[in-house]
């Protein structure tokens, strides 16, 4: 009943980092040549509920759509566009904060990772962020969502908002999404702190590499990356708490579309005195024309301003009849 249909996002909120690239960039690119239609947002309107100075809101939005286009999508295959450029996202946004029950939302890892011990403090748009994520993939009732595994829990709500919806007004109007979470590489750790997840808002730029550094940078970050003493060992079950390690060897395999076993077969016995070297080559070998392409496509900002437009357009012409249809479903 529902065709074929594909949406993701990345926040406009810093620098696209490998884990972006392992976690979901890579998957958007292989599924736009798949059977899908493929949507892909500049999610501005989540990097709000947070403060993000205008200026640099602005340059981040335009650059993560050059690495977007860097990554591999294709505005002329996929649908690339700004997020507070399609309204409809929050109008379909207010109807679901009236589906989710507070307790769902309460929940949420990433909320209370977020908001800290202060939530009287944070935002009520981070508290609703899910709930505004759930219409960012309904509105164009999108059947798969690539993303990394942090993102799990909050399609499992949009799920439930997609179900509850549905049951709510008796009809069978929203598609229940299903996940994408595919790759040697979906939870890229920190570099630095082998328990939380390698993100652009982590204040140490040495805990992750960024798509626009260069190679002496990503040798030099790999060079410092913590780890542990001991040698690789030559089967999966030898990285069992060595968060580190798992890493690092998690990383090289989705670089090199390898298996953790295949990699281990080869680099079993190694230190990483030896294996750092390797992996920061392999690195810049496949990031470095992503960060040329990147610098050359900032240098014409009117296309890529054009590039948008013309993404949100499209969008629209999707998101607006579902979102007038909702209402009627609504009352409205
Ligand atoms: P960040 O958390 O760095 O701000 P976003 O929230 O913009 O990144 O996430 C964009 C996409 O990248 C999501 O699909 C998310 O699951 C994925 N992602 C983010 N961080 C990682 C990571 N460390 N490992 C794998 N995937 C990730
Ligand atoms: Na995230």
């Amino acid at each position: 009943q529902f065709t074929p249909r594909v949406f993701s996002g990345a926040q406009p909120s810093g620098n696209l980092h490998l884990g972006n690239y392992l976690g979901a960039l890579r998957n958007w690119v292989r599924m736009q040549s798949e059977e899908f239609e493929t949507i892909y947002c500049m999610v501005d309107l989540h990097a709000i509920t947070v403060w993000q100075n205008p200026t640099e809101l602005q340059h981040a939005t335009r650059e993560l759509c050059a690495g977007y286009i860097a990554s591999g999508l294709n505005p002329e295959k996929s649908i690339l566009f700004n997020q507070s450029q399609v309204p409809e996202h929050a109008q379909l946004a207010w109807i679901f904060n009236c589906v989710a029950r507070m307790g769902w939302m309460q929940r949420m890892t990433q909320w209370k990772d977020k908001a800290g011990k202060n939530q009287q403090n944070a935002s009520l748009g981070l508290f609703a962020y899910p709930a505004l994520m759930a219409a960012d993939i309904l509105i164009y009732h999108a059947t798969h969502v690539p993303v990394g595994e942090d993102q799990k829990q909050h399609l499992e709500l949009t799920r439930d908002i997609a179900i509850k919806f549905n049951n709510d007004f008796g009809v069978d109007f929203f598609p229940v999404t299903e996940p994408v979470i595919e790759g040697a590489a979906t939870r890229v750790m920190s570099l630095r702190d082998g328990s939380k997840k390698m993100s652009k808002s982590d204040p140490s730029d040495m805990s992750r590499i960024n798509l626009t550094d260069d190679a002496e940078a990503i040798a030099k970050k790999i060079r410092k990356a913590k780890t542990d003493p001991d040698a690789l060992p030559s089967e999966a079950e030898g990285l069992e708490d060595r968060p580190e390690a798992r890493n690092l060897v998690n990383i090289y395999a989705a670089l090199n579309d390898q298996t953790i076993e295949q990699v281990l077969s080869e680099v079993g016995g190694k230190q990483f005195g030896e294996f750092k070297p390797m992996l920061a080559d392999l690195a810049v070998a496949k990031l470095a024309p992503i960060s040329t392409e990147m610098s050359r496509l900032m240098g014409d900002q009117a296309e890529i301003d054009r590039i948008l437009a013309r993404g949100a357009e499209r969008a629209r012409e999707i998101a607006a009849p579902i979102l007038q249809k909702t209402y009627e479903i609504v009352g409205m």
